[in-house]
């Protein structure tokens, strides 16, 4: 009983969020390096912000993040420190080919992640490497508009062909695109879109999402031929929207909207768009861009297996204005009065977590992974400690319902890694002080500090729930 003996238990990144290093080893500029701290963040790539460049005004996290880039050995011995089996972490296109077009791959980035690959390895840590989270080379953003030019397919094949083979061997977990439903909420982030006045936005986030889909296929595809130890995974941003009482039209809108978080995993995973993704678009003017071939290419490359984040669940109300009264990963969602709020508002529900395990395993029977959770909080450094009792309870019963799913409900469940294992820049804020790690960074969102890492008391807690497979929470 409890968790499968070789349960990958571990923590989760991103390049951009993590990395820094953004002047080094002949790296581009991708759209996430131009996401600023502050309310502005979420105008890039609309009317107000459009086709936008560094300026003076604005603070830019990703450039400088919490500079794993030149710290990765001592961060890497620290996650073996505490028994990591798995560490999640994502490529930076723009390491790879800067401005995504180049004949011939970057040597130096390639080598950059070998080494991270093989530090791993010294402390029997399996990489999971996410492929795509959330960037896109701005090169080619500005040349053909980012994903909703059906030519990003290629560009994408040919990064995935040369990651693919360079670390056969020494990678065998792959997720194709962070949050794939991301694009819904976050267009420039999730798919370097820049909307032109009076466009239809859905038609475009449908144009480049079924570009994604493909290219995922793709891959999928090309990691099975290169190496049959490959597993793919998708991901998808999940979170069960409640209904926000039992009257039937709240229950329809939770429905709906659940339906809008599954609609591109549902591809990826069970090989075809659904009915209701068609009627959906239908209803806002829009179109799948399918070409000859799309639809077979689909159906015949599904992924191995389904890994998702999870925050918090959502409400669903049929009064419209109460949809955005609470925060939930930039989903937009009622108020739930049963549930207590993370500092950033974000609702906190472990039962719920168990609830989404179990949907997404009833909806596509494949193993399930979870590739983010985690609190986001406002650490206090006190006589060089801090004492993250706060975050160890989120965890703690988190866990205890991941593991009810997998013991009492039957879920086949691969591993869990929780968000931001050190601490980094937020996606949603820019921020640093909005941390989630068990590894404290000494950096505040302004970028000043002298970047030591210091170990919380989730730390030491984390380590006693690996060495104990779960058991001891
Ligand atoms: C997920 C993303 O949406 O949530 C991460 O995959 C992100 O990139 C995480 O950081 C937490 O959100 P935030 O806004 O607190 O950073």
């Amino acid at each position: 009983m409890g968790f499968r003996k070789d349960f990958l238990w571990g923590g989760a990144t991103a390049a951009n969020q993590c990395e820094g290093g953004a002047n080094e080893g002949n790296r581009g500029v991708a759209n996430v390096d131009l996401m600023p701290l502050g309310e502005d963040r979420y105008l890039v790539g609309t009317g107000k912000m459009k086709m936008y460049d560094f300026d003076d005004q604005h603070f830019y996290p990703a450039l400088t993040a919490v500079d794993f880039y030149h710290h990765y050995k001592e961060d890497i011995a620290l996650f073996g420190e505490m028994g990591f089996k798995t560490f999640r972490l994502s490529i930076a296109w723009t390491r790879i080919f800067p401005n995504g077009n180049e004949e011939k791959p970057n040597e130096v980035g390639l080598k950059y992640y070998e080494d991270i690959f093989k530090e791993c390895h010294k402390y029997g840590i399996e990489p999971l490497v996410t492929i795509n989270h959330f960037d896109c080379p701005m090169y080619l953003i500005k040349k053909i508009g980012g994903w909703r030019s059906r030519e990003m397919i290629n560009y994408f094949y040919k990064l995935c062909k040369t990651l693919f083979i360079r670390y056969k061997g020494l990678v065998k977990y792959w997720l194709t695109f962070n949050e794939i439903n991301m694009i819904l909420h976050f267009p420039f982030v999730a798919a370097g879109l820049c909307f032109e006045e009076d466009e239809n936005e859905t038609q475009a986030m449908i144009t480049a999402v079924h570009h994604q889909l493909l290219a995922s296929a793709m891959a999928t595809k090309l990691a099975h031929e290169i190496d049959s130890n490959n597993q793919i995974g998708c991901m998808l941003a999940a979170g069960s929207y409640y209904p926000e009482t039992c009257k039937p039209e709240d229950y329809w809108k939770a429905i709906c909207d659940n339906r809008e978080v599954y609609m591109f995993a549902d591809v990826q995973a069970r090989g075809y768009y659904h009915n209701y993704a068609l009627k959906w678009l239908e209803e806002r003017n829009a179109s799948i861009p399918f070409v000859k071939g799309d639809k077979e290419l689909l159906k015949e490359n599904t992924v191995d297996f389904v890994s998702f984040s999870y925050y918090s669940s959502r409400v669903s109300s049929s009064d419209l204005s109460k949809g955005k009264q609470s925060e939930s990963n930039i989903f937009s969602s009622a108020k739930n009065p049963y549930l207590k709020e993370s500092d950033w508002g974000w609702a906190i529900d472990p039962l719920g977590f168990r609830s989404t395990l179990n949907e997404l395993y009833d909806r596509y029977q494949k193993p399930l992974f979870v590739v983010e959770n985690g609190l986001g909080a406002n650490d206090v450094l006190e006589n060089g400690s801090i004492h993250d009792d706060y975050r160890i309870d989120y965890l703690r019963q988190h866990i205890q319902a991941m593991k009810d799913a997998v013991e009492k409900d039957g879920v086949n469940l691969l591993g869990y890694t929780t968000w931001g294992c050190i601490d980094l820049v937020s996606n949603g804020t820019g921020e640093v002080k909005k941390r989630y790690g068990f590894i404290y960074v000494d950096r505040d969102n302004l970028g000043n500090g002298t970047y030591q890492r210091i170990k919380k008391d989730s730390f030491y807690w984390y380590k006693k729930v690996i060495e104990t497979n779960g058991e001891d929470l």
